[in-house]
């Protein structure tokens, strides 16, 4: 019987390009999605990128026994769990929501890897653990380290802490058999090369590039550059934006990292970042670029939560994993810009599918 590796959330941004790389790295794929934020679009157009079908069940997380059913049709060796909700600004309107579906949900699928014996995690987790960075005074976690002591600074980033510390014990809990990777993404950005698959948020874009994207084709009037009083070279934040293909390969490089332990256990954080910052009008200017013309924009005020630098240390990653980012953010803007171009309206608008590409 063949032994698949589950991604759940595997309809949405980075679970479909995840998809796509394990597809192509010979593992096969069963995908658990409750497409609360994504299409199913998604998973038909990974299906023609790669050439076959993928094994798709819409269940939520929450839900035991259907989750069940898919470990007994499927014999499963390991999971990629990036389904969660993820909005910062709607996790303190509704943190209830984002506590039951994030922590809720993981407690949930625990429980049944463990009824089934599966005890190989990979946990999408974020940056965002870290909190405010400049809170110590000094630039001794900048670039941020795993030792940097977390606080994340909103809900949703507090659903990422508690799940975190929950694989912990479950690690300890039985430390021989629990393989527990836990990656901190910095900013995921760009789409797939191919111009098939990429970010599709609803309603308006709270993230950078979503939003310049949707100003360069005539959906927004223009970008609001949220403050240039911070103390970087042209006054905007800092980030590592991380192309989307390259953060999917870091799991596999995750995966094949737990799998090669064979018999001994593990808990181990990993940031998945370049190491590379970019400020807002770094980006402006390399996304500028791709479209062919400079893109309207007015500098506001700051936005209540932002920091001035959230920039990885991934030498952890580069030195344990063997995965190192390697596409920069001027590949990532034009990936997005085809992407963009392709699909002015996103997934699964009625007379415009995947289909049109063949
Ligand atoms: P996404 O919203 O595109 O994908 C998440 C997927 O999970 C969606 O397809 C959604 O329908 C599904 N989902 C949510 N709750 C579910 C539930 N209870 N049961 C089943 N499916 C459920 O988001 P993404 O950008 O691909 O993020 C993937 C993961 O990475 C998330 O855990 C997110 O918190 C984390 N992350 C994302 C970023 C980012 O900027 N995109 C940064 C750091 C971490
Ligand atoms: C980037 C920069 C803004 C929009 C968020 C989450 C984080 C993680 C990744 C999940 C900032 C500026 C933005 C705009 C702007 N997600 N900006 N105008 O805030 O670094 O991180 O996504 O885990 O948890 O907080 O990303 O893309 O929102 O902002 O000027 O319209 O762009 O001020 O400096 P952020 P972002």
């Amino acid at each position: 019987m063949s032994e698949y590796i589950l991604v759940t959330g595997g309809a949405g941004y980075i679970g479909s390009h995840t998809v796509v790389e394990l597809i192509n790295n010979g593992h096969k794929v069963v995908v658990v999605d409750n497409l609360v934020n994504s299409s199913y679009d998604s998973i038909a157009r990974v299906e023609f990128i790669v050439k076959q079908s993928i094994p798709f069940f819409n269940i939520d997380l929450r839900d035991h026994d259907k989750l069940s059913e898919v470990f007994k049709a499927y014999k499963i060796k390991g999971v990629i769990h990036f389904a969660a909700l993820k909005a910062v600004g709607e996790s303190t309107k509704i943190p209830l929501d984002y506590y039951d579906n994030n922590v809720n949900g993981t407690i949930s699928l625990l429980n049944v890897l463990k009824e089934h014996n599966v005890k190989t995690i990979v946990f999408s987790s974020s940056a965002t653990v870290y909190g405010d960075v400049t809170r110590f005074g000094d630039d001794r976690y900048i670039p941020i380290p795993e030792e940097c002591p977390l606080d994340p600074t909103n809900p949703y980033g507090r659903t990422k802490f508690v799940v975190e510390g929950i694989l912990k014990d479950i690690h300890t809990s039985d430390p021989d058999n629990w393989k527990v990777a836990i990656l901190r993404y910095f900013n995921p950005i760009g789409a797939h090369p191919s111009g098939l698959i990429g970010e599709d948020p609803l309603g308006i874009p709270n993230n950078l590039l979503p939003y310049l994207s949707q100003v360069a084709i005539g959906r927004r009037d223009k970008l609001s550059i949220f403050g240039n009083d911070y103390k970087s070279h042209d006054g905007t934040p800092i980030r590592d934006y991380i192309h989307v293909v390259d953060l999917a390969k870091g799991h596999i490089a995750a995966l094949n990292y737990l799998h090669k332990l064979n018999e001994s256990g593990l808990y181990r954080e990993w940031n998945l970042g370049t190491g590379k910052g970019s400020t807002v009008f770094d980006i402006y200017h390399a996304f500028s670029k791709a479209v062919g013309k400079q893109l309207p924009y007015e500098v506001v005020g700051r936005r209540a939560g932002d920091v001035l630098d959230l920039t990885a240390n991934p030498s952890r990653a580069n030195k344990e994993l063997g995965w190192k980012a390697e596409l920069d953010i001027e590949t990532a803007c034009e990936d997005l810009w085809r992407w963009t171009t392709k699909n002015t309206h996103g997934f699964n608008v009625e007379g415009y599918s995947w289909k049109t590409f063949e």
